[in-house]
């Protein structure tokens, strides 16, 4: 990527915007294990002045280490040779379950929130750590071994968290699919990762609804040869679902031949312990590289504290483990400090939107973590439920996905912080691995709407796009960069070392580009605007207008299309698909029912090759897509329009067919609303 494919931001070199600046101040009942600002201040100039002593003492502390590391950090963001913990050894699994299950046996590591309440259960250290080894002895027997990938597309049940560690106690490495993704997408992850095994469920249960995961199994993996074993949890035990001999086994009949225990395998701190594949700009989805130690340093560091967890509190991450959310912190965060944490496998709403606040009074717990989207919608429709239960075990309420508006911080703090907790409104990406500005909840003041400040290691800087300058000092506006490397940054992306350069570290030399756009204020609080390239995030779900541009082409009536995310006020960002169709009489067609069919059998389309939750909101048919004199579409154009902002189209100088602008204006007004109806 270069520079010509960001949009610049448009108000980069304008004053800060008007948000609001008053403080809270709040520390959490106990106390925090990072006192003031002052602290934070002191920690915060060691872990950049001195990254080797501050995270070499921080990886002995809090990680095991079956061979200590001889060299802290070598290589540069410049030449993209970042290594951390060099010659280090260890074992992701050992890290999370085994030296808790020795310590604390009987302590709670899984909470288990089941679709349906009434099958609920928890999961000791103990029981835990002879669920994953019998699961490692499959694999093993399988034949998985260090270095080799196993897929996993599981929903978001106590299995997905037993697969992947099993994967990790083999020293092999897993790659996550999010069960809502299509047999397509599973299909195209499984093969760029080239998964020898991939570890499922027969039929997923959400809001009450059965989902069928292993026929979406069975169609992306027709035909893929690699793949030799597909181990299958039964959750729902249909004896209906398909099996094919020789390949298909039963978890449990599998488990039941295996030792309790097996040892783990010890990984170099550079060897990858799992991939997860993200949208960027540009081209198919990139599998991200995170390492055995860097990661789970960063997953520890920022889980202790920026939320200020204590051993004996309960974690409650209501994201899916199909993103970097539910991999950090529903798993490798709180259990590798030995903290027990919630797996919710249904939605807000199922069977009432009391199910949040049920989940906190019944285990009592400490932490929250969710995504604005879901907050939005509890805002919208389920308010009343929430008084309804007693919910004051909450100290700090995580935020994540997108940025969270003021207003939306203020009912948070208020509704269900009762206005006793500490916010903590988390940037960081996938291929950060764990937060990157956030607050230290209790350790310094937070501002709605403001992440606050960057996590320790993490050297942030603005830099203005237009001339690739970093803006120092403060009130500054620009995109978002970290100009030194921390340990859990993404090491590569899987067979592609040239597009992890290009995407991440070529376009600001010296500097990783997180895509983000952001200022920092006259206090040195950092405000994340949205992202600068062409990746949308609807409902926390961070997807690119490119790959559903490729899936909208596909179909047979498409010419040319293209997908722009706006404003919404329920997911965040929503999807606006504009279109032109090869037969343009179709666009005026004697029966207004035909377009309209058209137009869900388009949404359809999107739903079938990426999932459910890549759903364009409206599908707009024009007669031609504005275009600059070379041809380019002009993207910026269709976000304004269908923003209701066409007052604001700006420079249009450059349009080579200035006369479609009103004709968009007349399609928008006609087919998004007639959409919305
Ligand atoms: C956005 C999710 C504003 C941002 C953990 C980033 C945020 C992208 C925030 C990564 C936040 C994440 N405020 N924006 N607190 N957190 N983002 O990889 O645009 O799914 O680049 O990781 O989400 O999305 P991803």
């Amino acid at each position: 990527m270069t520079m010509d494919h960001l949009i610049v931001h448009e108000a980069h070199n304008v004053a800060m915007r008007d948000t609001p600046q008053h403080f809270y101040d709040k520390q959490p009942s106990r106390g925090s294990y990072i006192k003031n600002k002052d602290q934070y201040t002191e920690w915060y100039n060691q872990s950049i002045n001195n990254p080797e002593q501050f995270f070499g003492n921080m990886a002995r502390e809090y990680l095991h280490w079956d061979k200590d590391f001889t060299k802290t950090l070598t290589g540069s963001l410049e030449k993209g040779d970042v290594a951390w913990f060099l010659n280090g050894e260890l074992n992701a699994c050992y890290n999370c379950v085994d030296r808790h299950a020795f310590a604390n046996p009987d302590k709670i590591a899984l909470i288990y929130e089941a679709d349906d309440e009434k099958d609920n259960y928890k999961i000791t250290f103990n029981e835990l750590l002879t669920r994953i080894c019998k699961v490692a002895g499959v694999l093993q027997k399988w034949g998985v071994k260090k270095g080799d990938t196993v897929g996993i597309y599981l929903p978001m049940t106590p299995e997905a968290i037993i697969a992947m560690l099993a994967v990790a106690r083999l020293g092999a490495i897993h790659s996550v699919i999010f069960a809502g993704f299509s047999a397509g997408s599973l299909k195209d992850r499984i093969v760029d990762a080239g998964c020898k095994v991939v570890i499922t469920c027969d039929e997923g249960k959400r809001g009450g609804k059965t989902v069928n995961i292993k026929r979406i199994v069975d169609e992306g993996l027709n035909g893929v040869q690699s793949v030799s074993h597909i181990l299958v949890f039964q959750r729902t035990g249909n004896p209906q679902v398909p099996m094919t001999a020789g390949r298909d086994y039963y978890w449990d009949a599998e488990c039941a031949k295996q030792r309790s225990y097996i040892p783990c395998v010890p990984i170099n701190a550079e060897d990858p312990l799992f991939l997860l594949y993200t949208s960027g700009s540009t081209g198919s989805p990139k599998g991200v590289v995170h390492t055995a130690g860097g990661y789970l340093l960063g997953a520890a560091l920022t889980t202790r504290f920026v939320f200020d967890l204590h051993p004996e509190d309960v974690f409650f991450t209501a994201g899916d483990v199909g993103w970097i959310t539910g991999h950090t912190y529903a798993l490798y965060g709180p259990l590798s400090l030995g903290t027990s944490s919630i797996i919710f496998e249904s939605t807000p709403a199922y069977p009432d939107y009391g199910r949040y606040w049920r989940i906190i009074e019944r285990y009592q717990a400490t932490h929250f973590y969710v995504a604005p989207t879901a907050m939005r919608l509890i805002k919208k429709v389920g308010e009343a439920e929430i008084s309804k239960y007693n919910i004051s075990s909450l100290r700090v309420l995580g935020s994540v996905g997108e940025p969270i508006a003021p207003d939306l911080w203020e009912w948070y703090n208020e509704k269900i912080g009762n206005e006793n907790c500490v916010i903590c409104d988390t940037m960081w990406q996938t291929e950060s691995g764990s937060h990157l500005i956030a607050p230290l909840a209790g350790a310094f003041p937070t501002k709605p709407g403001s992440a606050t400040l960057p996590f320790f290691g993490i050297n942030a800087a603005i830099i203005d796009p237009v001339n690739g300058q970093e803006l120092t000092g403060n009130d500054v506006e620009g995109v978002l960069a970290i100009k030194s490397p921390w340990p859990s940054m993404a090491r590569s992306v899987w067979n592609d070392h040239q597009r992890y350069m290009e995407t991440y570290l070529k376009p600001y030399p010296g500097f990783y580009f997180t895509g983000d756009n952001a200022g920092r204020d006259h206090d040195g609080y950092y405000w994340i605007r949205g992202r600068a390239d062409d990746v949308v995030n609807v409902s926390g779900h961070r997807l690119s207008t490119s790959e559903i541009e490729v899936a909208l082409s596909e179909h047979p009536a498409v010419s040319e299309c293209a997908a722009v995310g706006i404003a919404d006020d329920l997911t965040g960002q929503a999807i606006i698909a504009f279109l032109a169709l090869k037969n343009e009489e179709m666009e005026h067609p004697a029966n207004p029912e035909d377009l309209q069919l058209l137009r869900r059998e388009l949404i359809m389309k999107v739903r079938g090759s990426i999932g459910p939750f890549a759903s364009p909101k409206s599908v707009i048919i024009v007669e031609d897509l504005p275009r600059t004199r070379s041809g380019k579409i002009m993207r910026r154009v269709l976000r304004k329009i269908s923003s209701n902002e066409a007052e604001e189209l700006g420079d249009l100088s450059t349009l080579a067919n200035p006369e479609i602008v009103p004709k968009l204006l007349s399609a928008v007004d006609a087919q998004f609303l007639s959409l919305k109806k």
